[in-house]
């Protein structure tokens, strides 16, 4: 009975591993890098910026601002599945887990519901001190403990329980699912935010500041955009963009 049982946890294990290994690209090293150029001077750098800064003509129209692709730290905590997936689905859709998508998504939970009305606020000058080096009162630690901790890490740099370190530690975690936590600590990454995002992201969650609260996301380009084309995109953010 007992190593019948502990086979089978053992199993339970290596498929929940064997699962997050294979999110790790199965298509990408054969993605193109020259047409995924010509997608990305077309389509893609409106937003993100020619030189994937985040600034292209459009980025002001959007909230949250676009990803910056030049920003190694938080780009290394996404598998290149997940970028296809994006890409090619939306990022809603990919939160919502709607595709038949093979990444395990982590959409970041609601807590409107648990938390006091003044404590919304309170959270998001907690989680910008991470940065500015503002002061985070021990009520709010607390609170920060019990919610928050074990997806974005005790110094807020998306290192939770909930990260796991399928690429090289220390700071390149991959979490769980998909999308990594954020590094409150990287200033590129936190610019994007606004506090009326933040606030409106801890109250309704990740799927919720989308759906009912109409901020922006990334949309899908799946009907515009072929496999090979989305994959060859994915590359020269990576090999061109996003130079580690
Ligand atoms: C209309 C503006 C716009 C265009 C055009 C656009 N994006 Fe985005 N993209 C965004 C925004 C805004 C985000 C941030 C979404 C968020 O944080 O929810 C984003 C995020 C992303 C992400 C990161 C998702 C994450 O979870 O961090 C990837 C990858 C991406 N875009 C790829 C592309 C590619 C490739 C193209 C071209 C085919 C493209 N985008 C075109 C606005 C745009
Ligand atoms: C189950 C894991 C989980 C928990 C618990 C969690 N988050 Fe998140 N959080 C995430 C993920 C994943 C992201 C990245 C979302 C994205 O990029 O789409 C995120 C993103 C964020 C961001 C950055 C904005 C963004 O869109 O990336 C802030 C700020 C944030 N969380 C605050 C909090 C606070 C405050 C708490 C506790 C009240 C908390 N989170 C609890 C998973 C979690």
């Amino acid at each position: 009975m007992r190593p019948r049982l502990r086979g089978w946890a053992v199993a339970a294990l290596s498929g929940v591993a064997l699962g997050l290994v294979g999110a790790a690209p199965p298509a990408a090293p054969t993605g193109d890098v020259k047409l995924g150029e010509a997608v990305y001077k077309e389509i893609c750098f409106a937003c993100h910026g020619a030189t994937g800064d985040g600034k292209g003509p459009s980025w002001l129209n959007t909230m949250p601002r676009p990803q910056v692709f030049r920003n190694p730290n938080y780009m290394a905590r996404l598998t290149d599945q997940y970028l296809f997936e994006v890409v090619k689905y939306g990022k809603l859709a990919v939160l919502r887990r709607d595709p038949p998508t093979t990444v395990e998504s982590l959409a970041m939970p609601a807590f409107g519901h648990v938390l006091e009305e003044e404590q919304v606020p309170a959270l998001v000058r907690f989680v910008r001190a991470f940065l500015d080096g503002g002061p985070q009162p021990a009520e709010i630690r607390e609170i920060y403990k019990d919610a928050c901790e074990t997806c974005h890490g005790p110094n807020g740099r998306g290192d939770g329980p909930r990260a796991i370190s399928a690429q090289p530690a220390p700071r390149s975690f991959v979490s769980e699912g998909q999308p990594a936590p954020a590094d409150y600590a990287d200033p590129v990454f936190m610019a994007r935010f606004s506090d009326e995002f933040i606030t409106a992201l801890i109250k309704k969650g990740r799927i919720g500041v989308i759906e009912e609260a109409g901020f922006d996301t990334m949309k899908p380009y799946g009907h515009v955009l072929s496999d090979e084309e989305v994959w060859g995109v994915v590359r020269y953010i990576r090999e061109v963009l996003q130079k580690p």
